[in-house]
């Protein structure tokens, strides 16, 4: 995708953090822009003029298929779908409530294969461009976060069948594995706050301005894979070549 001047963009969880820096960059590129969180007023802050906003909850029936209506309705067609929204949980494997679980699942999981599947006959006349922002999470279990974990390596996993499926149609499917990023993410997730020693991790964390630069490069050069900051693709290789090591940090940071 040479340029961005034109093409129609849905962002979901675009009311702050990852997806309003997202919205901000591709806006300036002159994309037009179709914006979903369930925060009507923040949506309405961070919104351009020209864009469509439409509050809702993703996990709730009918959500998802009336953004991907309304998009259609007000712009004709969807070139980028980017399934950003999405929320952390915070609790030890064998505390996590299955009903909050299951709930995780929903918003980010079930939420971007839905709207994927929804979207993509529009993506295929356009042969546009699906944005899955998973985590180094989804490539490296993190302890107190083992269910978020699970939720965003089952992204990553449909995100690589996706691509897969569709790569004759000519629709493109990228995967994004954030850092920590300095967002209100943190705040945001479910369950106890964890120990400090768990969350070191903050010490490398870039801002959301860097994280969206380095999805809009992913995007113009139709990138399989974007990890921000690339330093993370240290964690990610160790994982593969040492899993005993890295295990073995993993539980020092867990059990001090
Ligand atoms: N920050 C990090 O360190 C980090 C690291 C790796 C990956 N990520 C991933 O990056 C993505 C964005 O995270 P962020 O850091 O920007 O988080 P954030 O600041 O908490 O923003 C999350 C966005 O998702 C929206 N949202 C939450 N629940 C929703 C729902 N049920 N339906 C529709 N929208 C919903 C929120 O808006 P409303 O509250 O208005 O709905 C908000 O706009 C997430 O998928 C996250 O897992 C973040």
């Amino acid at each position: 995708m040479g340029s961005l001047e034109g093409k129609v963009v849905i962002i979901t969880g675009a009311s702050e953090g990852i997806g309003a820096c997202l919205a901000a960059s591709l806006r300036r590129r002159g994309a037009r822009l179709s914006l979903n969180a369930r925060n009507e007023a923040k949506l309405s802050r961070v919104a351009g003029l020209d864009d469509l906003i439409f509050p809702g909850d993703l996990t709730e029936a009918s959500v998802p298929s009336t953004l991907i209506a309304k998009t259609v309705e007000r712009f004709g067609r969807i070139d980028i779908l980017i399934n950003n929204a999405g929320r952390g949980l915070y609790y030890t494997a064998s505390t996590t409530p299955l009903d909050e679980a299951r709930a995780l699942f929903e918003l980010n999981l079930f939420a971007p294969l839905e709207l994927t599947q929804l979207a993509t006959p529009h993506l295929r006349q356009t042969r546009g461009i699906v944005v899955n922002v998973a985590s180094i999470a989804g490539h490296v279990s993190l302890p107190w976060l083992p269910v978020y974990s699970a939720s965003k390596f089952a992204l990553a996993a449909m995100t690589s069948a996706q691509r897969t499926e569709l790569r004759r149609a000519g629709v493109h499917v990228m995967g994004v594995f954030p850092g920590y990023v300095n967002t209100e993410f943190q705040m945001h997730a479910a369950g106890p706050m964890p120990p400090e020693r768990v969350l070191q991790g903050k010490r490398f964390a870039i801002s959301p301005e860097e994280c969206a630069e380095a999805t809009v490069h992913g995007i113009l050069q139709r990138k399989r894979t974007v990890v921000a900051p690339r330093k993370g693709w240290l964690l990610i290789w160790a994982n593969w070549l040492f899993p005993s090591f890295v295990e073995a940090q993993l539980e020092r940071a867990l059990n001090g």
